[in-house]
């Protein structure tokens, strides 16, 4: 009998869920009910909010998945779940959305950590091939990942700071470009040069970064452009600012790929939909290994899906780690936790 996990992500802003055919290894469903459009009018996310349209949108969205999967409950193999990183009252809507169903339909449940989510939305792109160096780099995160094996994490490098999505958000609210701004900053790039001069942060460890320094500076030279009247051309700001956020972390990988012999480097989390970063990384990485394969995930699975929770957690599944069912949130779990 064919074997289906249902994954449910409710960590932000988005309320997702997918159904995989773990037997097959192919995706049915992904249903992503975003709440951007409500945040944006707050310049980010309200924790708050987010948790209300969680409680509001998720039983429809589960129904969505499985009618697109043209399943039924009783179809169902496991139920995964993002437990944490995120924010704690959101997590909470699908994680007991996730208990519900495990109990009633009495299946697994399984727990499975947002960034290796994000990590493992490479494999619906090209498997993973370890040791595997896996850049993380979402909103929240910004993590250089040695996997030696199969769902082994080590944080060899992180921000000091700020997140590198964090600090594009940031950067394009003082320059009134909406949230979120990571795409906002990418297009805005693409008719502008890097012409303004940013400093280059300092940060300590050998593959730190740090992304408050150039927000400030970003921000400071705004103002100082604002108070001399001098005109300020955005999309010059903007491509200013997104080559050194991007150079600082190629920079990075570069360098920990002398140290750390991997076969992949492979980038996850929103930020990875960075047409800059993605084309840097490349280039960086084969000009200086072109034995090391470098991988991106799909542009529809770079931000927060149910589809990479699901796929991430068939490696909880087939080695049966199931989580017990007063499973709770862990909103500050580390990768290395697991
Ligand atoms: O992974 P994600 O969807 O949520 C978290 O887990 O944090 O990442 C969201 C982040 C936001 O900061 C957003 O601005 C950024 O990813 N992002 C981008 C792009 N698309 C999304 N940043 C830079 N360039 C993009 N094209
Ligand atoms: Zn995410």
């Amino acid at each position: 009998m064919k074997q289906y996990i249902l994954g449910i992500e409710s960590s932000c802003d988005e309320t997702s869920v997918a159904v995989y055919d773990y037997t097959d290894n192919k995706l049915l469903s992904n249903i992503v009910s975003s709440q951007i459009s409500t945040h944006t009018k707050y310049g980010g996310v309200m924790p708050e909010i987010a948790s209300r349209l969680h409680i509001e949108k998720i039983n429809y969205v589960i129904k969505e998945a499985l009618y697109e999967a043209n399943l039924t409950f009783n179809d169902l193999s496991a139920i995964a779940v993002t437990s944490g990183p995120g924010l704690i009252g959101a997590l909470h809507v699908g994680l007991q959305a996730a208990k519900t169903l495990a109990l009633a339909l009495d299946i697994p449940l399984l727990s499975v950590h947002h960034l290796v989510g994000h990590i493992y939305a490479n494999s619906f792109e090209q498997e993973l091939k370890f040791p595997c160096l896996a850049v993380v780099v979402s909103g929240g995160h910004t993590e250089l990942v040695y996997m030696k094996e199969e769902y082994s994490f080590e944080i060899i490098g992180t921000t000091q700071d700020d997140a590198i999505g964090e600090s594009y958000d940031k950067v394009a609210r003082v320059m009134g470009l909406g949230y979120p701004g990571g795409p906002k900053i990418d297009k805005a790039s693409k008719d502008g040069s890097p012409t303004y001069s940013l400093p280059k942060p300092h940060t300590e460890g050998k593959y730190n970064v740090s992304y408050s320094g150039l927000k400030t500076a970003v921000i400071n030279l705004i103002h100082n452009k604002e108070q001399k009247g001098e005109e300020i051309r955005v999309n010059d700001m903007c491509a200013s600012f997104q080559a050194r956020a991007v150079g600082m972390i190629v920079e990075k990988v570069v360098a920990a790929i002398d140290e750390y012999d991997v076969k992949q480097v492979i980038v996850a989390g929103g930020v990875a939909a960075n047409s800059y970063l993605r084309k840097e990384i490349k280039e960086k990485l084969n000009a200086k290994n072109p034995d090391i394969e470098v991988g991106l995930p799909p542009l529809w699975c770079c931000g927060d899906n149910a589809a990479m929770i699901a796929k991430a957690s068939a490696y909880l599944f087939k080695n049966k780690m199931y989580a017990s069912l007063d499973l709770g949130v862990n909103p500050n779990w580390s990768i290395e936790e697991l």
